[in-house]
């Protein structure tokens, strides 16, 4: 830790803040989500609307975040006041944290189940996967979501392992263990696109996620790109403020999340390259959905060379980045009653988890028993993931840019950030026109107001 003005615990380094910013960043949303969102969205079309969401909304908004935490020093909701209060503006702005850390609840509800499954390959990967076919790999899948018992299991497993370290405080552990794993994860993925050029179809992999067709770009394409590009990055739900407020002073906010994006992007793209050349080298379907991963890897792990120590990595790594990412999903809730109610930290974890995995059992039964249970013709899982990265994180980023470009004093915000002149600008005027502007228009186009 080390010595600031403030009694917050800091990060160690600066490459300590990269490496819990990326931990939060890189996780499901790469491996899992990215590919199958691809894969139901087009291919190409969702590729460019998502990569240009990075560039134009998200890397901007990850900064703008990132100098609320510094600023703020505090938990989300008080790190807003905070700011809010230094710019002269109303303590309403505390609204903006309030959506981020109840938000964040509800993803690590359907998150937590999902790296569940992971942890049930990962266990499958241990004893090898040999002569799956395209049908065993989807009867596997199948039997895990008829079994909410089993589902279940794991889902406590991961809660379990994600509260156990937010109660223990996050400046901790998690910073050292992200240091080597996330270059490991890095590593496996590069692995497993060397599969694709050698064994599978990378050819069509790379058309299907690069062609470029103007025609398939539809506004539900790019309604879902643009919550992607959030969920992705971690983007309005707290994550990156509450990190934000850990970060020394000294460390160059524009640079770091550079880096950040980066690496997000790249593990999303390459993992997409990966899972698409075995798609299309076995003749499965793009648009199979949420079990997109989990049906195709398991027949290249039965097929290459070292495929069980190949797959037993995968799916260790995958877990692992899932559990950096939850962490990151319970922590600002939990700072939060603690900063603000002097809950004991151990108490506000396990509280908040257990209310966190109570929604998630719902999450598992949806995916069977209560499958029938619908609500705006949702299901429980699909809705929370739709309300959470298509309205609640575009939204929270909508009022952060408008926050950012026009309720702080213009000399507080270039303090923190620190970028040349002309960055200074650029950067400035996309929080100030082009994010807000973009995201609203897109808000308006889905309810039908424009069109
Ligand atoms: N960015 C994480 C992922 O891609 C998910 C996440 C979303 C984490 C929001 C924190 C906040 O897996």
């Amino acid at each position: 830790m080390t010595t600031t003005a403030t009694a917050r615990s800091h990060w160690t380094s600066r490459w300590a803040f990269i490496m819990v910013t990326a931990g939060s960043a890189i996780g499901l949303g790469n491996i899992w989500k990215f590919p199958y969102m691809t894969g139901t969205n087009g291919g190409s079309a969702f590729v460019l609307v998502y990569l240009a969401c990075i560039v134009g909304i998200g890397l901007p908004l990850l900064m703008a975040e990132t100098l609320l935490g510094r600023r703020g020093q505090g938990n989300p909701m008080d790190a807003m006041g905070n700011v809010a209060r230094e710019a002269g503006s109303g303590s309403y702005w505390k609204i903006v944290g309030f959506i981020g850390i109840t938000g964040a609840l509800l993803i690590l509800s359907f998150y937590s189940v999902v790296a569940g499954w992971i942890l049930e390959y990962m266990v499958r990967s241990f004893s090898g996967f040999t002569g799956i076919t395209a049908e065993t790999a989807a009867s596997g899948f199948g039997s895990l979501l008829g079994n909410p018992l089993k589902m279940a299991m794991w889902h406590t497993v991961f809660m379990i392992m994600t509260v156990a370290v937010v109660a223990r405080g996050v400046t901790g552990g998690i910073e050292k263990a992200n240091k080597i794993l996330m270059p490991a994860l890095f590593g496996i993925v590069v692995a497993l696109i060397i599969y694709g050029f050698v064994a599978a179809d990378m050819p069509a992999a790379i058309r299907f996620m690069f062609h470029f067709d103007a025609s398939q770009i539809t506004p539900a394409v790019i309604f879902s790109a643009m919550g992607h590009s959030f969920f992705t990055l971690s983007l309005g739900m707290g994550s990156i403020m509450a990190y934000g407020s850990y970060l020394d002073r000294n460390t160059s906010i524009a640079r770091n999340c550079f880096y950040v994006a980066v690496a997000d992007t790249l593990i999303a793209l390459l993992a997409g390259l990966a899972i698409f050349s075995i798609v299309f080298a076995k003749g499965l379907a793009p648009a199979a959905g949420p079990g997109l991963i989990l049906q195709t890897l398991p027949m290249a792990f039965s097929q290459m060379p070292f495929g069980q120590a190949v797959g037993v990595s995968f799916f260790v790594l995958v877990a692992f980045a899932a559990w950096t990412s939850s962490i990151s999903l319970l922590e600002p809730f939990v700072a939060f009653l603690v900063e603000k109610f002097s809950v004991d930290r151990k108490v506000a974890a396990w509280g908040t988890g257990f209310a966190v995995w109570l929604l998630g059992i719902a999450v598992c039964l949806s995916f069977n028993d209560w499958g029938g249970v619908k609500l705006f013709g949702l299901g429980i899982f699909d809705l929370l993931d739709s309300l959470t990265s298509k309205i609640l994180m575009p939204l929270s980023g909508l009022l952060i840019a408008i926050f950012v470009g026009w309720v702080m004093k213009k000399q507080h915000v270039s303090d923190e950030v620190a970028l040349s002149a002309g960055g200074m600008s650029l950067w400035y005027n996309v929080m100030r026109f082009v994010s807000p502007i973009v995201i609203t228009l897109i808000f308006m186009n889905v309810m039908g107001w424009i069109g």
